[in-house]
């Protein structure tokens, strides 16, 4: 009796034992074990009417074979006579159905329409878009709603990117060292291109096709002209083939001394005659082998790279001298705007609107102006970007980051939509209320229709590809708002939790609060109240508020926080840098004045003394210190909550998670401990009793070095 309770118990446990594979990423196809709902989505989709004779189709064939086969535990049909799931371009459909579907004309080329008809008392899903690509990405959406436990039977989705740019950025070398990279190695193995094409590379396609992602540059942004030699052409041109049927086009980063560095010549000068020939001829030479190619994305003139400046010339002659190269070819060229000069005493802030904004339409139509989200550097929190809204008639492309690199790199967990979210809802009042940063990159107020969107990739080499298992939602969260700036976090977080682990509410629910809250928790216990830039100098991981006497000044800490003893923060306003003054006059107006600042961007604008009454009524120095311990706090209850969790998730994914939270509360209190004590001594206010007694001295943070930390180049001696 005892060992058949035992069996019995057994069989009970296991079949609860989930087991995702964390490499399948969010496109875990286990079977749906609700009975009545897996017999109802049997019934509807048992046939499957699909007519493409491509390698496209057959991506699209073998996608619907293997979610049908994971999730429904059936071989689907391909039977053409008596379908009831037809998926077909719209040129092909039959009239009589496509006179059922609803607003297709509202389509662009890469959406689509799911619809579920009723024809001759028979029920039917139908599944169209102009292009083959479109239904690629409609099939993925179908399965989504399988993967979410949508009723099948209510179905009407009419769906198109809103962005037609939506790219990856690797910042991958040839070494295959990631700058910034925390999850192993490049999957990019050149050494053994083009003959060796792994499964990886299919499998990142098949992953970045299901958020609508459709290209990818390769290489990093620092980078190395090598890659535009004939043996580098061939190598990209493997991964084009493998990536073409997904719908990705490839990019690469052009070095601007290329023509020097791999050409025979003497100047990369954007106005000399044969410089022209030579980005001319190499666009042939790519596009000869790749003629999807996507074109370039450049840095110039940034952090000492070379670029058109070297030559007196401006970012306009360069951009515009590469935009000419590939036009015939419809390629584009990303012009990064991430620039700020060694000579320039000017708030660095304040630099990269200084400069572009006097190019307001003066480069050629092929050119998008790629900015990153904010003007200092990927920072836990920055307001948006000036240049948003102050050139109406550029495209402008955002750059998102997806790797952390400055929010905790390998081991903190911090959900990024609710960060990209932030910004694309921020409004830039250029053309009058509610012009939204979103509303300006998708093209809604830009005089251009070009549009783009681009994020700085955070995989690797690691089994899971991004290391920390969370990093996957921030990937994931990418695409999904890079298709529609408009979809909020917790739609996208919860959708991410459903389809990686679980559909239960008893999971979804607080772990979605749990997600949506992480990364206030991160802005509180590394960079509160508008504080930016304070961390370990050259890896960024762990704080550095001391961080002086760098090279250049604007890459110390003391440079951003400006603490002394008359109080911390940098003033933006006309007392100050003036930086304000390059926002609209709505963003002045109320931000000009400490009390109207919102908190979260207080020591951004401002420099204020350390017992400066807040809105909560308490002094500045109170709050910095709430924040501090606040932001501890939250990484405590994430780990209560996890706790909670172990039923859902692979036992793996939930112990490596709960020792990567361990290391996110230790850093968390690191974080909080060395800024108080060293923020202490100008403040030299006490620590209020809500600070849990630090036994370590400020040098003891001081000589906590991580000398090896992933993330920049290895230096190997
Ligand atoms: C940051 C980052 C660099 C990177 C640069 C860029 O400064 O630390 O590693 O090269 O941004 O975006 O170009």
């Amino acid at each position: 009796m005892k060992k058949i309770l035992f069996s019995l118990l057994f069989v009970l446990i296991s079949s609860y034992a989930v087991c995702q594979n964390p490499y399948d990423l969010w496109l875990q196809y286990d079977k749906i074990e609700d009975k009545t709902l897996l017999d109802s989505y049997k019934k509807q989709v048992s046939n499957v009417y699909l007519n493409l004779n491509s390698p496209t189709g057959d991506v699209i064939k073998e996608e619907i074979e293997k979610s049908f086969k994971g999730l429904l535990h059936i071989e689907p049909k391909f039977d053409n006579k008596t379908p009831n799931l037809i998926i077909s371009t719209l040129n092909k459909l039959d009239p009589s159905l496509k006179k059922k579907l609803s607003k297709t004309s509202n389509i662009n080329d890469e959406g689509y329409v799911i619809q579920h008809i009723s024809e001759k008392g028979e029920s039917k899903i139908i599944l169209s878009a102009k292009t083959e690509k479109g239904l690629l990405y409609g099939v993925f959406n179908f399965i989504k709603q399988i993967q979410l436990h949508k009723d099948l039977s209510k179905l009407t989705i009419v769906d198109s990117p809103k962005i037609q740019k939506r790219v990856l950025n690797h910042w991958d070398n040839l070494d295959r060292s990631v700058e910034r990279g925390y999850a192993g190695f490049s999957i990019w193995d050149w050494y053994l291109l083009p003959e060796l094409i792994k499964q990886e590379y299919i499998d990142y396609a098949r992953a970045n096709a299901s958020i609508g992602i459709n290209g990818t540059v390769l290489t990093n942004v620092n980078s190395n002209a090598l890659v535009l030699s004939p043996r580098y052409i061939q190598k990209l041109k493997a991964l084009a083939n493998v990536f073409r049927p997904y719908g990705i086009q490839v990019y690469l980063t052009a070095r601007f001394s290329a023509p020097i560095e791999t050409g025979d010549l003497e100047t990369a000068d954007p106005l000399n005659a044969e410089v022209k020939q030579w980005w001319k001829d190499k666009a042939e030479e790519i596009y000869t082998e790749i003629p999807d190619f996507g074109g370039f994305l450049v840095k110039a003139n940034s952090e000492g790279q070379p670029g058109p400046n070297n030559y007196g010339r401006s970012h306009v002659d360069g951009a515009n001298m590469l935009a000419e190269a590939v036009a015939p070819y419809d390629g584009i060229i990303m012009w990064r705007a991430f620039v700020y000069s060694e000579e320039k005493p000017e708030d660095r802030a304040k630099q990269a609107y200084s400069e572009f904004k006097p190019f307001d339409g003066k480069f050629k139509d092929n050119v998008l102006v790629q900015v990153k989200n904010g003007a200092i550097d990927f920072q836990p929190r920055e307001p948006f970007h000036p240049l948003f809204g102050a050139m109406p008639d550029t495209p402008l492309m955002m750059e998102f980051q997806i790797t952390q690199e400055y929010l905790g790199g390998m081991s903190h967990l911090v959900f990024l939509p609710k960060l990209f979210e932030e910004v694309l809802e921020e409004d830039t009042y250029t053309q009058g209320k509610g012009s939204t940063v979103g509303k300006i990159i998708d093209g809604q107020l830009s005089n251009k229709k070009l549009t783009g969107m681009a994020g700085v990739a955070n995989i690797g080499t690691a089994k899971n590809w991004t290391g920390h298992q969370f990093g996957q939602a921030n990937w994931y969260g990418f695409g999904r708002l890079a298709w529609n700036p408009e979809t909020s976090a917790e739609t996208i977080a919860k959708d991410w939790l459903k389809m990686t682990f679980s559909n239960n509410a008893e999971f979804v629910d607080p772990m979605s609060k749990l997600l949506l809250d992480s990364r206030e928790a991160v802005v509180n216990y590394m960079t509160p109240l508008g504080l930016h830039h304070i961390m370990a100098a050259g890896h960024h991981q762990g704080p550095g508020p001391w961080v002086k006497d760098m090279p250049r000044p604007d890459w110390t800490s003391v440079y951003y926080h400006k603490a002394d003893e008359n109080g911390i923060g940098f003033d933006r306003t006309s007392s100050g840098s003036n930086a304000l003054d390059q926002y609209a006059s709505e963003i002045q107006e109320k931000y000009s004045d400490p009390a109207t600042t919102p908190d979260k961007y207080l020591l951004w604008f401002h420099h204020l003394p350390w017992n400066y009454k807040m809105k909560s009524g308490k002094t500045l120095w109170y709050e910095i210190t709430a924040h501090y311990q606040k932001g501890v706090e939250q990484v405590e209850d994430m780990q209560k909550t996890w706790q909670k969790m172990q039923k859902y998730v692979d036992p793996q994914v939930f112990k490596e998670t709960n020792m990567l939270l361990d290391i996110q509360l230790k850093e968390a209190k690191q974080w909080r401990n060395a800024c108080l004590l060293y923020f202490q001594q100008f403040s030299k206010m006490d620590l209020p009793d809500l600070i849990p007694e630090i036994t370590k001295d400020l040098d003891y943070y001081k000589s906590l070095e991580t000398p090896y930390a992933p993330g920049i180049r290895p230096s190997w001696n």
